[in-house]
């Protein structure tokens, strides 16, 4: 693809985006015959030309930028054996000189294109066709070490310095990653081995990876087998994801958590499906001292229409990296199935930070093993330099038409003495259990209120109001402990 014209100049990349269009189909064949026969990817191309006069089997990808480009045009080959990091970096690079005139798209089209770790720029969207699958390099060499994130101090896995992230960008405006359901592999299966086996100096990297940046879209695609973390925004403002699917094996998958909002604000999170290796979502804002000194929370996120799963940790979490607090989330209408937990806040001393204003609505639990949980003890830190005195603050959390079946213990909310949890309130909850024994809406330090009924029967720690919001019966027991972890 040398012959291809100088990929900064905008007239003549109009022309050649317009590649497939049908009026350009004489010029396309004149172009193909002319330059293809002496590359041994010929074959490919011809493929995909022929592939593109049937609309069914490749729709026209939508034209979301004045100037719009396909990675060919920029030499890359989708075999999934050439590696084709230099072609994406030529593309987005077109692109970052197209900021003033509103940016550039760069189609992938359907084919593997096997890359190591590039960088994203503003004004972008990476648009993957049908059938488009980005596939990660798995040989770590390829892949660039970056500071640890600041409000984590650590690379997370280990002390110093992480791998980067498959697709990544750092303060960004305005970049959308959407496609016709094209799919970025991260190829986790080596990292997982890699790192059961202890065979990695640093921590791994996500798939996508996005840094101090604001107004993402990412929508319409399927991401899958990450490394480590799928999809992790870090201070960002103005999120949208919207109709994904993420996938990972349920099992073997080490910390292949769905999407992790990290102290970012205004995001939305809606239709869809995530089954991974670890937490559909987790939203964190930072790790013990640092997360504390770095200051920055995740606030007003809004997640709903989503079904999930997760047989290791749970649908979706918040913390344990909570340091700069977590705030204004509401969570709604979402399916949990299959799990071994549905909703989760995970915090400890020497986190320090707050979750407050958390509003869960409409939740349905099938077979999962545990419902609800807050959990004031998840000692993982990252040295002994932590404060045991910075006690996170829990509070103002609601649960509102909660149902369900095949739910061990609907509900498990440990607070302590030095960490208790406040003003819960539960309403509208009826979730079919598996077993009948006592203690399965376990509570310690607890103080809160149950609204109307609920079934099963609520912990004694909670005060009973009726339909009308009137106080029944003031709880005496708030501080005692019925957590019972045997079953
Ligand atoms: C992406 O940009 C960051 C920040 O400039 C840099 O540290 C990193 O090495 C870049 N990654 C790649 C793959 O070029
Ligand atoms: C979701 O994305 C798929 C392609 O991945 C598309 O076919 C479907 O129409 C989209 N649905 C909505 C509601 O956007
Ligand atoms: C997108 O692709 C994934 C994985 O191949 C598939 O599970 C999902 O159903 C597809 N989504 C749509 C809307 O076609
Ligand atoms: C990890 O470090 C050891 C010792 O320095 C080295 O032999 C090994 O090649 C390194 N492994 C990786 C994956 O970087
Ligand atoms: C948020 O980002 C979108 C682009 O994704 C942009 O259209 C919108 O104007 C931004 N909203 C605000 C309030 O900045
Ligand atoms: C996602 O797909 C739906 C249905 O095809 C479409 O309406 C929507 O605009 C797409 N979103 C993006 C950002 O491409
Ligand atoms: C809470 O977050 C929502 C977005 O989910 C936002 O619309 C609302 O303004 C936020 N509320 C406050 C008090 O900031
Ligand atoms: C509750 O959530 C489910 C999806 O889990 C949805 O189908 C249903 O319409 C929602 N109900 C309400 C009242 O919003
Ligand atoms: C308790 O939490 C609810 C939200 O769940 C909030 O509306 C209310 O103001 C809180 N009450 C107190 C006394 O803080
Ligand atoms: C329960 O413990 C908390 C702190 O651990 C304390 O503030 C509160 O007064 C106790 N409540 C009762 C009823 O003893």
């Amino acid at each position: 693809m040398a012959e291809m014209e100088n990929p900064t100049r905008p007239g003549i990349l109009k022309r050649v985006t317009t590649f497939f269009s049908p009026h350009a189909t004489l010029f396309t064949i004149l172009w193909i015959l002319a330059f293809s026969s002496v590359f041994f990817w010929r074959q490919n191309v011809v493929d995909r030309f022929l592939v593109s006069r049937s609309p069914e089997k490749w729709p026209d990808n939508p034209e979301f930028r004045p100037f719009v480009f396909n990675l060919v045009d920029f030499g890359g080959v989708g075999d999934g054996v050439s590696l084709n990091t230099e072609a994406f970096e030529r593309g987005v690079f077109a692109i970052s000189k197209l900021a003033e005139k509103g940016g550039g798209q760069l189609n992938v089209p359907a084919g593997k294109w096997l890359t190591a770790p590039f960088n994203l720029t503003s004004h972008m969207t990476l648009f993957l066709a049908e059938n488009a699958v980005i596939l990660g390099i798995d040989d770590e060499k390829y892949w660039p070490l970056m500071p640890p994130l600041p409000s984590y101090g650590y690379g997370r896995e280990h002390p110093g310095p992480r791998y980067g992230s498959l697709i990544h960008g750092q303060n960004l405006r305005d970049v959308v990653i959407t496609g016709h359901n094209g799919t970025i592999n991260g190829q986790g299966q080596s990292w997982w081995i890699k790192y059961r086996r202890k065979l990695l100096n640093y921590t791994r990297g996500p798939l996508v990876q996005i840094m101090w940046s604001s107004g993402i879209l990412i929508s319409n695609i399927t991401l899958r087998d990450s490394p480590f973390w799928t999809l992790h925004l870090y201070d960002c403002k103005n999120i949208t994801v919207r109709n994904m699917t993420i996938l990972a094996p349920i099992y073997g998958a080490p910390n292949t958590d769905g999407i992790d909002p990290d102290s970012c604000e205004d995001m939305l999170i809606e239709d869809s499906y995530i089954s991974v290796g670890d937490d559909a979502i987790a939203i964190k804002s930072g790790w013990d001292q640092y997360g504390i000194s770095y200051g920055r929370p995740s606030k007003n996120i809004h997640i709903r229409n989503l079904v999930v799963r997760s047989m290791v940790s749970a649908g979706i979490s918040i913390g344990s990296e909570m340091s700069g607090g977590v705030s204004n989330v509401t969570v709604e209408n979402v399916l949990f199935w299959n799990s071994r937990r549905a909703v989760r806040i995970k915090t400890a001393a020497g986190r320090g930070g707050y979750v407050q204003d958390i509003c869960y609505r409409n939740l349905t639990f099938k077979d999962v093993r545990v419902g609800i949980v807050i959990k004031t003890d998840y000692n993982e830190h990252p040295n002994g330099e932590y404060d045991p005195k910075a006690v996170p603050v829990l509070r103002d959390i609601s649960y509102t038409s909660i149902h369900g079946e095949g739910v061990r213990v609907p509900v498990r909310i440990q607070g302590s003495e030095d960490i208790p949890v406040r003003n819960i309130t539960f309403q509208d909850m009826s979730v079919g259990i598996t077993y009948m024994k006592k203690h399965i809406f376990q509570c310690a330090y607890v103080q809160g209120r149950v609204i109307g009924s609920v079934y099963p029967a609520p912990c004694k720690n909670l005060d009973l109001y009726d339909e009308n919001e009137q106080l029944v019966e003031k709880s005496t027991s708030q501080n005692v402990s019925d957590i019972d972890y045997s079953f």
